[in-house]
């Protein structure tokens, strides 16, 4: 498995022990984040039937395995942490859905030109995880035929300050990973030809969903 800058980064912070740990959680009490469980109860609305998911960064596989449970017919995640793809490519063996799942190590931005297109995309906490915010949302709606669905710390002063004592924290453990409250983030996804039709907020994130301005509305909800 070679591994780029990125990768590395983010394997030393999404480690084995944090990745087993939120795996505990979810099983015991389904999705530990609200922004997830809002993010996945509004992709529950949709009409999930037959349809193809690609979930970037996805972690341990939450949204992957509940959406494969509510009509999904196969899904990918892509991840820059080999902990946490080991971890949900298990359990998701563990629930038996190896058949419909596909497991992609790697900075998605370098893998997007070989991966699959789907009719639902997610980055659940990414953005923030990422420097290059317009190459992100650029390459993975480039993959996206239907849904896009995002979940991001909103632009106020206290994330900001929750992203300076997470650079510290990184700083102290020699890591290179840092976090990013990126502005702006639905300005560049509607210049990516995406329109919102779902918007929430929690205290801390953004949580929406959009559809490619082509795409056929009357499915949705
Ligand atoms: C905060 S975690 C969120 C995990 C999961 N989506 C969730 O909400 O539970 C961010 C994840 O994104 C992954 N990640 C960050 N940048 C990535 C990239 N460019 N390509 C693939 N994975 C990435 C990290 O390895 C990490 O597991």
């Amino acid at each position: 498995m070679s591994c780029c800058a990125h990768c590395e980064d983010a394997g030393d912070l999404f480690n084995r022990e944090k990745a087993q740990n939120e795996l505990r959680k979810y099983r015991t009490s389904g999705p530990p984040n609200k922004s997830t469980r809002l993010l996945i109860d509004a992709l529950k609305t949709l009409d999930l039937q037959g349809r193809t998911l690609l979930d970037i960064g996805g972690g341990v596989g939450m949204i992957p395995l509940e959406l494969l449970g509510a009509g999904v017919s196969a899904s990918t995640l892509v991840e820059a942490s080999p902990a946490y793809l080991d971890v949900a490519e298990q359990e998701a063996r563990r629930r038996g859905f190896e058949n419909r799942t596909a497991y992609e190590y790697g900075d998605f931005v370098e893998r997007a030109p070989d991966l699959p297109e789907a009719d639902i995309v997610t980055l659940d906490r990414v953005f923030c995880c990422y420097p290059h915010l317009e190459e992100l949302v650029e390459a993975s709606t480039s993959k996206t035929a239907r849904w896009y669905g995002v979940t991001y710390p909103k632009e106020r002063w206290y994330n900001q300050v929750i992203g300076g004592l997470a650079g510290v924290y990184c700083w102290v453990r020699d890591m290179d990973f840092r976090m990013y409250i990126h502005t702006g983030v639905e300005e560049v996804i509607r210049a990516n030809g995406f329109v919102p039709f779902y918007q929430v907020n929690t205290i801390l994130w953004r949580v929406e969903l959009y559809e490619r301005e082509d795409g056929a509305a009357d499915d949705a909800g």
